[in-house]
């Protein structure tokens, strides 16, 4: 009943671990791989090490998630411990990798591609990976440019766009993505925001700016996908806010055909997956559905 095909990989079920919520930790991916994920994708990976920025990097308010983690990396060259552990994991892995610059991102794509992971999923989104001051994924040219460089690289691994909701047409650049090779797009990463302590006079995080994921940006993610779901017709992996079935079934209706729970761990733990994955089913028998797959895309006209 949830089984279904993201790109050509088998998922058991269509939940997967979003990047960056639990680092590249080997442990810690397979701990979610076992308590029931479809997949599990590894924290960006960067070109060298990187300590990230200071704390505090993530704090929780009333409707989500506001994190300056800065992406913190050991590198692509000094995994090889981590790499030796995740061929135990018994879900497929997907590696998230990021560059600065076009030249930075073939070196990582290199580097990761010789561990063969299952997808390979660009973060162009990411506000520490500018070009000229602009995140490469609001740019259609700077995106193409970025998926074309890496697909050459990774050769047969498939290839994920993970795209920023910043865009201002993100239909147009999940386009110019799959016209560069990309095999499947990935949206949303977080929205920029910011808080402030009222009393301290003070933004709350010592990166003062950071990304809002969680509940509240849920409809964003809901748009986006809808949006690139209206502008491909390769699939995309739908993330921002999910914690239920319900949150789940919305995004595939939209036209997600996997989907990725990041601050939902935050808030239940590991056993969000199998929750969510219940909620899916209950809902799918209530409602005469025999295949997952049958609820992607269907609130299109
Ligand atoms: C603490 C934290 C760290 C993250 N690190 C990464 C990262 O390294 N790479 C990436 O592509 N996305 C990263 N993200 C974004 C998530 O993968 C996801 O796109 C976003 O949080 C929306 O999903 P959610 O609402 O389920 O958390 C991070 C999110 C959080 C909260």
């Amino acid at each position: 009943m949830l089984s279904t095909n993201f790109a050509g990989i088998e998922l058991k079920n269509p939940t997967v671990l979003a990047s960056g919520i639990l680092g590249a930790n080997a442990e810690l991916l397979i701990r979610i791989a076992n308590a029931g994920a479809g997949a599990v994708t590894m924290k960006s990976i960067g070109p060298s090490e990187r300590n990230g920025h200071n704390n505090p990097t993530v704090i929780a308010w009333e409707h989500g998630l506001l994190n300056a983690v800065g992406l913190p990396s050991a590198g692509c060259k000094k995994m090889e411990e981590e790499w030796k552990l995740l061929e135990k994991s018994p879900v497929s892995i997907i590696a998230s990798i990021y560059g600065a610059n076009v030249p930075e991102f073939e070196e990582v794509a290199r580097a990761v591609a010789e561990k063969k992971p299952a997808m390979i999923e660009a973060n162009i989104s990411c506000p520490n990976s500018e070009k000229h001051g602009q995140l490469f994924g609001t740019s259609a040219e700077a995106s193409a440019e970025v998926i074309s460089a890496v697909k050459k690289e990774i050769g047969k691994i498939p290839l994920i766009a993970k795209l920023t909701p910043q865009a201002l047409n993100i239909g147009e650049i999940a386009k110019a993505c799959e016209e560069a090779g990309a095999d499947a797009i990935c949206a949303i990463n977080t929205v920029q925001g910011m808080l402030i302590n009222i009393e301290a006079h003070k933004p709350i995080l010592h990166f003062k700016k950071g990304g809002i994921s969680g509940s509240a940006i849920k409809p964003v993610a809901v748009k986006c996908i809808w949006d690139i779901y209206e502008a491909v017709k390769i699939p995309i992996l739908g993330m921002g806010g999910v914690s239920s079935g319900r949150d789940a079934i919305e995004l595939m209706q939209a036209g997600a055909t996997a989907i990725g729970i990041g601050s939902g761990v935050y808030y239940h733990g590991p056993k969000v997956f199998k929750k969510v994955c219940n909620e899916i089913r209950e809902w799918m028998q209530k409602n005469n559905y025999k295949n997952v797959k049958e609820l992607v895309g269907i609130a299109h006209d």
